[in-house]
Order: C-alpha cells, then sequence, then structure tokens
C-alpha cells in the first residue's frame, strides 16, 4: 500500500464532493425539485430524498467514468429498488433532472460532462451500482451522500463524506461541509465577532461565508480545507486550499466537546456524566452529522463522543471519512476501550467498544477513556 499515493483518487474524490455540495445547496433553495421551505408536514422529506440520490447518482457517474477500468466498487447507504418503484415516480424525475443539472456543471470543477443528459434508466444504474459490501481486500470507495437528514431538512450542519478504502484501510477522506462557519479571512472577508463555535449552532441565512470541502490523505499528516465555492460569487476553481490542525487545548476545563443532537442517536445522560467527571465544564456542542469530526480537525471543538444504544451497530459511511481527517489533523479516535475502529469487516464497525471517542489529542483522549471504564457499569447502556 505504501507505494500507491492516491493523488488522482483524492483530487477526483475533493472534486465530485465540491460539486455535490452544490447540488444540495440548489436542492435545499427550492431551485430543483420541491423546496423545503414548501414542505409542511414533518415527515414530507422529499428534499433531502432528492439531494441523497442525487448525489449519490453524480458520484457512482463520475467514479465510474474515471477509475471504471478497475470495476468501482461503491459501498453507500442508498438502494435503488426503492427510487424504482412506481410511487417514486415523481423523486425520480426530479433526481433525474438534478443530476443532469448538476453533471452540466462538472466542467467547472475540472470533472467531464456526459455527452448527453443521462436518462432515468441510467441515473438508476449508477445509484444502482453502489451495492458494493466492502471487506478486507481490493478498494472499496464508501459514500454518505447527505449525512444529517434533519439537519439539511433545518438548514443546519450536514456533509457529504466520501473516503476510499483499500485492504480494509481507509486511506482518503473527503467532508464537504455546505454549512460549516468557514473562518472568514479564508475569503478575504472581516468579520470582529466571528465566532466559529458559537456558529455552528444556529443556521444563519447569510450563505455567502459558509461552506467548505475538508480532504485528507492516510499518511499525509496533514488535512486540507477549501471554502465551497458559490453562485455569483469571485471564488473559482481551482480553489485555494488551506491546512487545518487540531487544537492544542488539552485542558478539560477549556476544551469543548461536541455529540449527536439527537437523544436516539446517542446518550446524552451519560456523555453528561463522563463530562462532569473529566471536568468539562462547557457545555456540550450539538451538532448533527459528520461535521462533528470537522470541527475536530479544523480545531473549533476537542472532543467528540457517542454512545449508540446497545444493539446499535455503527455504519462505516458515518465515520469513515471523519475518522482519517481528525487522525491526519493530527487527532485521535478510537472506540472506549481504546482501540482503533475497524473499516475492514464490511458495512458496519463490527466489533466496535460500547462507542466512539474522538480527540484533538492523546491528554484527553485518555481522561476520557479511563472515565468510560470508571462509570460504565453504573450507566444504563
Ligand atoms: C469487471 O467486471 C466484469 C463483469 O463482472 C468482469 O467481466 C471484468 O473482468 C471486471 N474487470 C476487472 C478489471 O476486474
Ligand atoms: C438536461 O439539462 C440541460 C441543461 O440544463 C437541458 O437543456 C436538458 O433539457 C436536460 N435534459 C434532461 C433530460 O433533463
Ligand atoms: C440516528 O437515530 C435514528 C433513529 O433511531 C436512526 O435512524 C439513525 O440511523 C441514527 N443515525 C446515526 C448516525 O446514528
Amino acid at each position: 500500500m505504501g507505494d500507491v499515493d492516491y493523488t488522482e483518487e483524492l483530487d477526483v474524490a475533493v472534486r465530485v464532493v465540491h460539486l455535490a455540495c452544490v447540488l444540495c445547496r440548489r436542492v435545499q433553495d427550492g431551485l430543483i425539485g420541491p423546496s423545503i421551505d414548501q414542505v409542511k408536514s414533518k415527515d414530507d422529506d422529499s428534499p433531502v430524498t432528492v439531494a441523497d440520490w442525487s448525489v449519490q447518482a453524480i458520484v457512482s457517474w463520475t467514479l465510474s467514468e474515471i477509475f471504471g477500468g478497475q470495476n468501482v466498487s461503491i459501498v453507500a447507504e442508498e438502494d435503488a429498488q426503492t427510487l424504482s418503484k412506481a410511487d417514486s415516480a415523481g423523486i425520480l424525475e426530479a433526481v433525474v433532472s438534478t443530476v443532469n443539472k448538476s453533471l452540466a456543471e462538472a466542467p467547472k470543477f475540472g470533472l467531464r460532462s456526459p455527452d448527453n443528459a443521462l436518462g432515468a434508466s441510467q441515473v438508476l444504474e449508477a445509484i444502482s451500482r453502489c451495492n458494493s459490501a466492502g471487506g478486507p481486500t481490493g478498494r472499496h470507495w464508501v459514500l454518505d451522500p447527505v449525512d444529517g437528514t434533519l439537519g439539511f431538512v433545518r438548514r443546519d450542519q450536514y456533509a457529504v463524506a466520501l473516503a476510499l478504502i483499500e485492504k480494509g484501510k481507509v486511506v482518503i477522506g473527503v467532508l464537504g461541509c455546505p454549512n460549516y462557519p468557514v473562518k472568514m479571512e479564508w475569503i478575504n472577508y472581516h468579520d470582529q465577532n466571528c465566532q466559529i463555535v458559537s456558529k455552528l449552532l444556529p443556521p444563519s441565512s447569510d450563505s455567502a461565508e459558509k461552506g467548505c470541502v475538508i480532504y485528507t490523505k492516510r499518511g499525509s499528516g496533514k488535512a486540507w480545507m477549501q471554502p465551497l465555492i458559490h453562485e455569483d460569487e469571485k471564488l473559482e476553481w481551482p480553489n485555494s486550499a488551506r491546512l487545518i490542525r487540531v487544537s492544542s487545548i488539552d485542558d478539560p476545563a477549556k476544551a469543548t466537546f461536541c455529540e449527536p443532537v439527537e437523544k436516539a442517536n446517542s446518550s446524552h445522560t451519560f456523555t453528561a456524566g463522563l463530562a462532569q467527571s473529566v471536568g468539562l465544564r462547557k457545555q456540550p456542542l450539538r451538532v448533527y452529522s459528520m461535521v462533528k469530526y470537522a470541527a475536530i480537525a479544523g480545531g473549533d471543538a476537542e472532543i467528540f463522543m457517542k454512545f449508540a444504544r446497545s444493539g446499535y451497530k455503527e455504519k462505516i459511511w458515518d465515520h469513515a471519512a471523519g475518522v482519517l481527517i481528525v487522525q491526519e489533523a493530527g487527532g485521535v479516535v478510537t472506540d472506549a476501550g481504546g482501540r482503533p475502529l475497524d473499516f475492514s469487516r464490511g458495512i458496519y464497525l463490527e466489533g466496535l467498544d460500547r462507542g466512539v471517542i474522538a480527540c484533538s489529542g492523546d491528554i484527553l483522549h485518555d481522561k476520557i477513556i479511563e472515565a468510560v471504564y470508571a462509570s460504565w457499569d453504573s450507566s444504563n447502556l
């Protein structure tokens, strides 16, 4: 593995994730398909469904075009069966048109467009090609097209996550975070009140200062962040990227910890107990999606903890890209037993010990692992 450098794979992955972020924004703004603001009923999630399928189609089509000779293997969340059902016809139409518009823009990001617009059957074929089950051998792309469904629907944080796993190890990680507050000076914008962390919480209406794509390559010891290109803006591809690095804070009293927004996804009671025993003083930063990993890698928070209810199996696409980015940016990610996450055993993180703990450094990480040992037996997880 050491002699493969993944330069081309990383380059293509960054470009297609960038394209996907732009697609998600369009769908969210109602420029394609039903607008989120038109969706009154809580369970009508058609915009996010359109974004999910469309991102999966453009990523699959692009990877196959470029790496097709190698029979690309893609592991992804969505399954084409549901989309091709008759009752999904309205959605399928919106997906085809979204995919077509998005791929027509691909050259703006240095990617190829199809010679002719893709039809419904080609879009379905691209989506259904993402049926790999991963595993310990070979090369598998892992995609979460829209991670953080509620975040997307609420115009809060969500992510497009793409990783490449080779021989069971994550070798490339790319996270598109369309609503992540980018440090203002990077885009020549001055704002004295720029508080990255506080801005993570409330969804802001001004999208001009938000959005980035974060990426890394295994063994590089580096992670990069590029601001997202907005429409009607000066930024153009190729976009400048900056190095990012984890925070140097190792005092629990000064550290910020992130966790899932929904109690259904992680026990807030258990992490509150851990926070207290470790000496964390700040309120938890509850963030949707893999943007939590982005916050650790970019130095905006120091700790991310997730303890799902017993019986829930974590999926590789919810972690692969974020874990590698945090590690290469200088952080540490393990399960609650202190062992590395195992991406080699199919679509689940099999053998995960209780939960996931990502930290900016060893000192905080060791303290949390110790606290888990001390308090686990009395927890009800
Ligand atoms: C790709 O898949 C096809 C059909 O399964 C197979 O015939 C072909 O040998 C594969 N090519 C490579 C390079 O693995
Ligand atoms: C695809 O998009 C192009 C450019 O936006 C448009 O002219 C064409 O009608 C679209 N075709 C389909 C099948 O959606
Ligand atoms: C979060 O919880 C919901 C509801 O139980 C579940 O459907 C979803 O898969 C969970 N997601 C993650 C990333 O844990």
